[in-house]
C-alpha cells in the first residue's frame, strides 16, 4: 500500500502524460500540415513516448495494488501560431512536467516512500533528457529556421527519429 497523497499524484500524472501525448500529437499534425514532415515525425514519436510514460505509471500503481483512475483528457490548450513558437511552448511544457515529477518525488520523500522514489528516479533523468531535446530544437530553429535550405536539412534530420520502447522495465 502506498500513501494516498502519493497515489493521487501518480494518478494525476497519468492524465498529465496522456495530455502531453495529445498536445504533441497536435504539434505533429500542425507540422505535417505545414509541410514540415520531419518536425511532424519528431513530435509524433514524442507523443508515443508520453503515452509510454503514462503506461509506466499506470503499471506501477497496478503492481502495487493501487487503483488506477482515468480522468478525461483536456483538449490541447496551446495555440499553434507558427513553427518556431510551438517549439518554445514544447520546452515550456517539459519544464512544467519536470516540476510535476519533482512534486511527486517530494511527496514520496516526505512519507519515506523509497519504492516510489526509486521508480521516479527514471523519470527525473528522463525529464532532463526531454528538456535538453526541446531546448536543442528551439536553439536549432533559431539558428537555421530563417534559411529555407537549412530548415529543409534540419527537417530532413528530424524525419530520421524512430521510436524505441522506454528503457525502464517494471
Ligand atoms: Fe513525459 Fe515529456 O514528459
Amino acid at each position: 500500500m502506498l500513501e494516498k497523497k502519493v497515489v493521487d499524484l501518480l494518478n494525476q500524472q497519468i492524465n498529465k502524460e496522456f495530455y502531453s501525448a495529445y498536445l504533441y500529437l497536435d504539434f505533429s499534425n500542425y507540422y505535417y500540415e505545414e509541410g514540415l514532415d520531419g518536425f511532424g515525425n519528431w513530435y509524433k514519436i514524442q507523443a508515443q513516448e508520453e503515452r509510454d510514460h503514462a503506461m509506466l505509471i499506470l503499471q506501477y500503481l497496478q503492481n502495487n495494488g493501487e487503483k488506477v483512475i482515468l480522468e478525461s483528457i483536456d483538449k490541447p490548450a496551446i495555440e499553434l501560431t507558427d513553427a518556431k513558437s510551438i517549439l518554445a511552448e514544447g520546452l515550456k511544457h517539459e519544464r512544467y512536467v519536470t516540476g510535476l515529477i519533482h512534486t511527486i518525488y517530494d511527496a514520496a520523500y516526505s512519507v519515506k516512500d523509497f519504492r516510489t522514489m526509486q521508480f521516479l528516479d527514471w523519470f527525473v533523468k528522463e525529464q532532463c533528457e526531454e528538456e535538453n531535446n526541446a531546448e536543442s530544437l528551439v536553439k536549432r530553429f533559431e539558428l537555421f529556421g530563417d534559411d529555407p535550405k537549412s530548415l529543409y536539412m534540419l527537417d530532413n534530420e528530424l524525419s530520421g527519429r524512430t521510436y524505441s520502447a522506454p528503457s525502464l522495465v517494471l
